[in-house]
Formats: structure tokens, sequence, C-alpha cells
């Protein structure tokens, strides 16, 4: 419960999903956060929830008066740096057709150049040996159908970390990119959920991440835990990253009516995401039906509902299958 005793960290966009629950796990593990947002209420209401050893100051990390603002707000308090978590960021779908220089300029600035000036601006406040936390996206390593602007903010910020992972190393800063896929925050319900179901049938380990498990990651780079950890992006994904088998994967909004998913993607009778497994011969021996598919040329098979033991009740095992084979 220590693993940041007397650490001081900066958590960009800590008043809600994953940098809030960031901020209340460095909390729990011995640190005092300074938590941002551009929503006074949400931030009050962030703060409450953390309740001890924080403090929340509103700003838009796209404009710099406010990045100073935040950090004269910090050193007034007497107190440097130890954590940079520079995670405020915003998602959007366009397709090429769509896309507007207003969109563009929108995601660059915040998920960009707002992550750029949030740790240069951090440097003469943030100690020796401290640790540059950036959240970036699974979506820097997929090629996603309207979501690509996006991954592209998220891709840059990838090159950042190599870099200063270069030119911090007298200062023995450590430079990571924390990686999430699809996470239930409130960002999600902000996409198009057909877009967001396409996404979710792509994630081997069959559903949706949750803000604390990032968090974990997040502690992990933040302590001295990933002393040797310098200059990386660490996905926390649910094996999205490493699966190349299932990115053609349709899912057309009537079928998926029909075959009782939701728009999620995931099983309304079970309330569970659809599991399936991609070219996993050992597995896919037990799975019905076999059938051949996907990009790539490999074989895939459904395997059922999360939870539901492949080769246990034959009942949501048919349901499943049938749902999944109407997706695609
Ligand atoms: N959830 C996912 O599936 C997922 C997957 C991959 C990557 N990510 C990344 O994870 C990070 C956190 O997202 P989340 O899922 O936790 O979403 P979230 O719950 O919507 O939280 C986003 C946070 O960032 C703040 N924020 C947004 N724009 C800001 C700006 N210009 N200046 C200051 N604060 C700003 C928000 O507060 P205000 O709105 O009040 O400013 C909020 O506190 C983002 O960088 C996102 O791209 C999320």
């Amino acid at each position: 419960m220590d693993k940041l005793q007397g650490k001081v960290a900066v958590i960009t966009g800590g008043s809600s999903g994953i940098g809030l629950s960031a901020a209340k796990l460095f909390v729990a593990e011995g640190a005092y956060v300074f938590i941002t947002g551009r929503r006074q209420k949400e931030l009050d209401e962030a703060v409450r929830a953390i309740g001890r050893n924080v403090t929340g100051i509103r700003g838009d990390v796209a404009n710099l008066d406010d990045l100073d603002r935040l950090y004269e707000n910090v050193n007034a308090t007497g107190r440097r740096i130890d954590i940079v978590f520079a995670n405020a960021g915003i998602a959007e779908f366009a397709a090429l057709g769509n896309i507007t220089e207003a969109h563009f300029d929108k995601l660059f600035n915040t998920n960009v150049k707002g992550v750029l000036f949030t740790v240069q601006k951090a440097l003469p406040l943030l100690n020796d040996g401290g640790s540059i936390i950036l959240t970036g996206s699974v979506a820097s390593a997929k090629g996603t159908p309207a979501f690509w602007v996006y991954g592209a903010t998220k891709a840059a910020i990838r090159n950042f970390v190599r870099g200063w992972t270069v030119e911090l190393k007298d200062r023995r800063i450590r430079s990571n990119v924390l990686s999430p896929g699809p996470i239930d925050t409130p960002i999600i319900g902000q996409q198009p959920q057909d877009s967001i179901a396409k996404v979710l049938s792509t994630i081997p380990m069959g559903r949706m991440g949750e803000a604390d498990e990032v968090a974990k990651a997040a502690l992990f780079l933040a302590s001295d835990d990933s002393s040797f950890v310098t200059g990386i992006e660490l996905f926390v994904d649910g094996g999205q990253s490493a699966d190349l088998t299932v990115n053609n994967i349709r899912v057309d909004t009537a079928k998926r009516d029909e075959a009782g998913v939701d728009e999620r993607g995931k099983c309304r009778i079970r309330n569970q995401l659809p599991v399936f497994a991609a070219a996993y011969p050992t597995v896919s021996s037990q799975a019905t039906p076999p059938r051949d598919g996907g990009a790539y040329g490999h074989r895939f098979y459904w395997l059922g509902c999360h939870g539901t033991a492949h080769g246990a009740q034959s009942g949501p095992r048919r349901h499943a299958t049938h749902c999944l084979e109407s997706l695609r």
C-alpha cells in the first residue's frame, strides 16, 4: 500500500475515467495528486470522491496559459513533482470524406499539443528520477475505419517518449506510453455504438477493460517497480493489439438486432460479450462450428459468450454462435 509513499503526481484528465481511477489508486499508495479537467463540477466531484491528498485545478491542456497556471498552483504549495501522467484526451470518429479542419485541430490540440506542453511545462518542477506517463491507445497500432486521426494522435506521442527517453536520461527521468484498448469510461458512451461494437469484436479476451485495470498499469509505470522500463508502449487491451485476424469483421446493425446482440456487441440473453478464438488450433478444435473466414485467410471459430465454457451447456453456446455468425 505504499508504492508511491511521499510522491507527488500531476494527472491531467483526472476528473473522470482512467485518470480518476489512477488518482484514487495513487493516493491509496501514498501519493499526493493534482488532478485537472475542464469542467469544474466534475472536478469538484472527483476531488470529493478521492477524499484526501488531492487538489483539483481546472484547465484545458490545449491552452498553454492554463498549463502555466496549473504548475504555478503546484509550485505555490511548495511541492515538487515525481510523476506526470499526461492522460487528458478526447476521441471522435470521422471517415476520410467527412473530416474537417476543426475535427483534426481538436484532436491534435488536445491529444498531441496538450500532452507535449503538459510535460514540457512540468520539467522545471519534475524531480530527477521522475516518471512521465502518457495515455496512448491501441488505436495507435490498428487501422480502424474513421478512427485513424485519433489513432494518429496516439501514434505521435509514442515517438515523444522514445525521444525523451534519450533527452532526459541524464536526469534519470523515465518516459512511457500506456495504451489502453476499449475501457468502460464515459468517453466510450460518446462514440457511435456500431463502431464500438466493431472494435470490441476484435478483442481476444472478449470484453471491455475497466478503468482500474489501466490504473494498475499506470501505478506500475509510476513506481519503482518499473525502474528499468523506459521508452515503451505498454498495451492494456485484452490482446487487441496482438490480434491481426479479425480486423475485417463487419457488424451490420440490422443483423446485430436480429442476432440478439446489443450495440456494444454483448449477447443480449447473457449480457456478456462474445468470445471467439482466432486461429488458435488447440481451442478451436473444441468449437462449433468450424468455418473458414476472416482477414488474412485464417480460420476462426466463435466459441460462445464470455463465461460460457466451450463444450458446456449447448443452449447458450448455440445462441452465441448464432449471434456471432450473424455478425460476420
Ligand atoms: N476509454 C477508452 O476506451 C480509451 C481507450 C484508449 C485510450 N483512451 C485514452 O484515455 C484517456 C482518458 O480517457 P477516459 O477513457 O478516461 O475518458 P473520460 O472518462 O472521458 O476522461 C477524460 C478526461 O480528460 C479530461 N479532458 C478532456 N479533454 C481535456 C482537455 N482539453 N483539457 C483538460 N482535460 C481534458 C476530461 O475532463 P473534462 O471533459 O472536464 O475536460 C476527463 O477528466 C484519453 O487520453 C483517451 O484518449 C481511452
